[in-house]
């Protein structure tokens, strides 16, 4: 079983729902309490032990690749200070640990993956929504590595929403389950409700097998008119084992707002220096 070493990071959408806020940055460098979004994404990948960060950016993204860059005036400064710098440790990737790709249109998310192809190679490999902020220890991607040892195949992770919310995800068609592994039987992209296979949604990290680039090179168009992951995924069951993970932690969908501000909340509360002030805030807030 060859391990899981690499990660797609699809970063070059626009991040219209949080607008004004993503005009002029990326919507994956808005800060839970004080990291950047695709910092949590980027540590719970090494943490899974994945060693090469491949990120699919596109034009206004380039604050993510300074993001984990050298920052060579800010570091001489704060040497000169006497600060200390182990803060900055986690934004360090190397040059043998990232690579930066562009999707040049907005085709679908399929698309965006397809576009790190090349990068990816013949091997298996680990993708990341980062506006999916999980949040667990271990983390999600090391449990689902985890049960690729015991599988293999395809994993995706997923989690139960209200029936009525089915219609904005992947949706999974269930078969047998055994513990948190739930054979995958079938998956549909933003179904309608009334529609949907079950209330078991693909919330947002995979471990796929090259070949679904194979699948993604044809280009066909699925739901709203994009290259959709998740038919390429669908083709790929009953020729290869596929499973799907169910988070042991909380999942936070940071492309809402509300989810955002909640995710901001429950770190918070859970940081030794800022807990107890947020927490009496809070409560007087809503007295
Ligand atoms: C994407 C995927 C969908 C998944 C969702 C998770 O949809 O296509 O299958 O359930 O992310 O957030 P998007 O949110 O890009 O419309």
């Amino acid at each position: 079983m060859k391990p899981i070493r690499k990660a797609v990071f699809p970063v070059a959408g626009l991040g219209t729902r949080f607008l004004p806020a993503t005009k002029a940055i990326p919507k994956e460098m808005l800060p839970v309490v004080d990291r950047p979004l695709i910092q949590y994404a980027v540590d719970e990948a090494r943490e899974a032990g994945i060693e090469q960060m491949i990120f699919v950016t596109g034009r206004g993204k380039s604050a993510i690749e300074d993001h984990f860059d050298i920052a060579f005036e800010l570091e001489k400064t704060m040497s000169e200070r006497g600060k200390d710098l182990s803060v900055l440790e986690p934004t360090r990737l190397g040059p043998g640990n990232c690579a930066y790709v562009r999707q040049q249109e907005p085709l679908g998310l399929g698309h965006a993956i397809w576009c790190a192809r090349d990068i990816v190679g013949d091997e298996p490999f680990a993708i990341f929504l980062p506006d999916e902020f999980m949040h667990g220890t271990p983390g999600c991607m090391k449990q689902m590595v985890d049960a690729y040892h015991k599988v293999g195949g395809n994993l995706i992770s997923v989690l139960e929403v209200p029936h009525e919310q089915v219609s904005s995800y992947g949706v999974i068609t269930p078969g047998a389950q055994d513990g948190a592994l739930t054979e995958v039987r079938g998956l549909v992209e933003k179904p309608k409700v009334e529609e949907a296979p079950s209330n078991l949604i693909v919330s947002g990290r995979y471990i796929l097998q090259p070949e679904v680039m194979r699948v993604l090179q044809r280009q066909e168009k699925g739901a709203g008119g994009e290259i959709q992951l998740t038919d390429a995924m669908a083709e790929m069951i009953g020729s290869q084992a596929f499973h799907a993970v169910t988070f042991d932690g909380a999942r936070y969908d940071c492309g809402s707002k509300a989810g955002y501000i909640q995710a901001n909340l429950a770190v918070a509360l859970e940081r030794p220096d800022i807990a107890g002030d947020v927490r009496a805030f809070a409560l007087d807030l809503l007295k």
